[in-house]
């Protein structure tokens, strides 16, 4: 389980990217973080792999506090899935997988590519269960297209069969279909292991479609969190336009996921 103990980052131009966020996200769930940009829904991801050290507040995965856990081994246990995919374009696709290995692979063995043949068997079988096939191994990454790329990105994600992925905007520079193609394979990916996925998107539809709980976040406030189905479109714009809320109370109902309650944003005046 993923704690986030009343987190706060205030960044050293002033600017509060999180403030005072507190939520549990179970074991093998797909939250979804939604939020117009600036929301600070980067900022709370990055908590979860230590690139991002709190102001206030902690986060601890199964009990353990970050803080105290070494880096090395946060690296094995947190992977993550970038928007803009983050492979070595120069290197070949295998290479690519492979590199999620670096938390337990000297560099030194990496760049000599000297990697154990279970190592080189995972890394296909992974391959293969994105879509891609053994023709693309040794292509350059640089020569893929975005989907594909980001195919490579989950398999390497995966490579450490990881206890949580942290997807930043997976989606956000793929076209739609490929979009929902994708999100489906980190799903799929996450569920068969029960590794729990933190995916920060754009698209309504599909928070909808993949999250089994939807986390929204306004001005680092988390001010939506709930299902699905609990996420009308009501809440969508007090979301987005902080519209006022039409068809709930004064304040939003806590799912069963979270801890507390969270206040509801100001009303935007007329
Ligand atoms: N490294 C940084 N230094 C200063 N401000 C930052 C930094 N990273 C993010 N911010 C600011 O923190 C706020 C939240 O950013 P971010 O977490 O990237 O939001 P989101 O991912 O929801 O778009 C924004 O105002 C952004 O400009
Ligand atoms: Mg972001």
């Amino acid at each position: 389980m993923i704690r986030f103990n009343s987190l706060s980052k205030v960044w050293p131009d002033g600017t509060q990217a999180v403030a005072n966020v507190s939520l549990s996200i179970g074991r093998g769930q797909f939250c979804v973080i939604l939020g117009p940009s600036g929301a600070g829904k980067s900022t709370l991801l990055r908590a979860v792999n230590g690139l991002m050290k709190p102001t206030q507040g902690s986060v601890s995965i199964d009990g353990v506090q970050l803080s105290a856990a070494s880096e090395r081994v946060l690296r094995q246990r947190v992977a993550m899935i970038h928007q803009h995919f983050n492979l070595t374009d120069r290197m070949s696709v295998a290479g690519n997988v492979l590199a999620g290995l670096l938390p337990v692979v000297s560099t030194a063995r990496a760049l000599l590519g000297w990697f154990r043949p279970e190592h080189r068997t995972k890394a296909c079988k992974l391959l293969q269960n994105v879509g891609l096939s053994p023709t693309h191994l040794q292509r350059r990454a640089g020569e893929l297209s975005g989907g594909q790329q980001q195919r490579v990105g989950i398999a390497r994600a995966f490579m450490l069969d990881p206890e949580v992925v942290l997807a930043d905007e997976p989606v956000a520079s793929l076209a739609p279909k490929i979009s929902r193609d994708i999100l489906t394979l980190i799903r799929d990916a996450a569920r068969e292991r029960g590794t729990t996925v933190l995916c920060s998107l754009h698209q309504i539809d599909l928070a909808r479609e993949f999250g089994d709980r939807i986390v929204g976040m306004r001005d680092g406030q988390v001010v939506f969190d709930g299902t699905p189905a609990e996420f009308t479109d009501a809440r969508v714009r007090a979301l987005y336009h902080g519209a006022q809320w039409d068809d709930q109370p004064t304040r939003l109902r806590a799912s069963g996921n979270s801890t507390q309650e969270h206040d509801l944003p100001e009303p935007a005046l007329a």
